[in-house]
């Protein structure tokens, strides 16, 4: 990633679930707080980008380069939030005090979480070029503090470069002694896979207790981690914005991988299976979400 420059993915991402919250084609499928603290922030870091989400021939135009691009990428961004919200319920029920959200970009779950679980503790780790902006936006947003967002502590770090452990013993917020549950969603497919498994071990040297949910690449038949079909204008723009992917791993051989690290694997799904029967758009494949615990 360049590191002065924030990160166009995490921004695509979040402008793309606005533009289906938005879209009334598509309005049950986004989550009332997904949409209701994604518009608040983007509205706050991108004024021009969020106005433009709302209008129909701005969709219009997004959806056609989508379908010529990465046909239903737009609902597997909305899936895997969906998914990923649903692995941190059950985590939560199952001890989690302390979550640690990496890559953050202009993602909401800590927002969300914060209003539901008063004694949770957040902390969010990015990239400090993109932090800033995400910080700047979500103090600027004022509902946003009053809804708790305050309580959420923002670490820049590079992962890959800084050593996760250390960053966390480093900051006053977070307890080494409770459950935590670290989320990477969208994150890994940008490490090395040495990067990943010294970050795996990083985890458990962070905290007592871990929990882990994370999304990352299947390999293709090209050997390359990749979405199914996957774009060669898009893999131009990734190389050309900095941000290729460097990662991923075939689904089968994700337990052995985590075994070896001290976890096991809980639960491993591509966001097509939670599809609605209804869904307009089928989600693009590729990228899988998967839940782990520390053995
Ligand atoms: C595709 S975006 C995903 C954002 C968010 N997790 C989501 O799914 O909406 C990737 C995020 O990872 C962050 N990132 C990439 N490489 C990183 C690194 N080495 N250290 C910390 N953050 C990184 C980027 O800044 C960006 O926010």
């Amino acid at each position: 990633m360049k590191t002065d420059q924030a990160s166009n993915t995490a921004l695509i991402v979040a402008a793309g679930v606005q533009m289906l919250a938005r879209d009334p084609a598509y309005a049950g499928l986004v989550p009332a707080a997904i949409a209701t603290h994604g518009q608040r922030l983007l509205r706050a870091s991108h004024p021009r980008l969020s106005s433009l989400t709302a209008r129909h021939w701005f969709r219009s135009l997004a959806y056609t380069a989508a379908k010529f691009t990465l046909p239903g990428i737009l609902p597997h961004y909305v899936l895997r939030k969906i998914f990923i919200r649903k692995y941190v319920a059950r985590s939560i029920t199952a001890g989690s005090r302390q979550i640690v959200l990496l890559g953050a970009g202009y993602d909401t779950l800590c927002m969300e979480l914060a209003t539901q679980y008063p004694d949770l503790k957040l902390i969010e780790i990015d990239h400090p070029a993109t932090q800033a902006v995400k910080r700047a936006a979500a103090g600027a947003s004022g509902a946003a503090v009053a809804a708790g967002a305050h309580r959420i502590h923002y670490i820049a770090a590079e992962l890959g470069k800084q050593k996760l452990n250390e960053v966390l013993s480093n900051c006053k917020a977070f307890n080494p002694d409770i459950k935590t549950l670290f989320i990477a969603e969208g994150l890994l497919m940008y490490l090395t896979s040495d990067d990943i498994a010294s970050l795996l071990k990083q985890m458990q040297m962070a905290a007592t207790k871990t929990a882990l949910v994370f999304t990352w690449m299947e390999i293709q038949a090209n050997g390359q981690p990749n979405f199914r079909p996957a774009s060669k204008i898009i893999d131009f723009l990734l190389k050309k914005k900095a941000e290729p992917f460097l990662s991923g791993m075939p689904q089968d051989q994700v337990p052995a991988f985590l075994k070896q690290l001290g976890y096991a694997m809980q639960d491993l799904k591509e966001s097509a299976s939670i599809c609605p029967q209804d869904c307009r758009i089928k989600p693009i494949a590729g990228e899988y979400i998967c839940m782990a615990q520390s053995t």
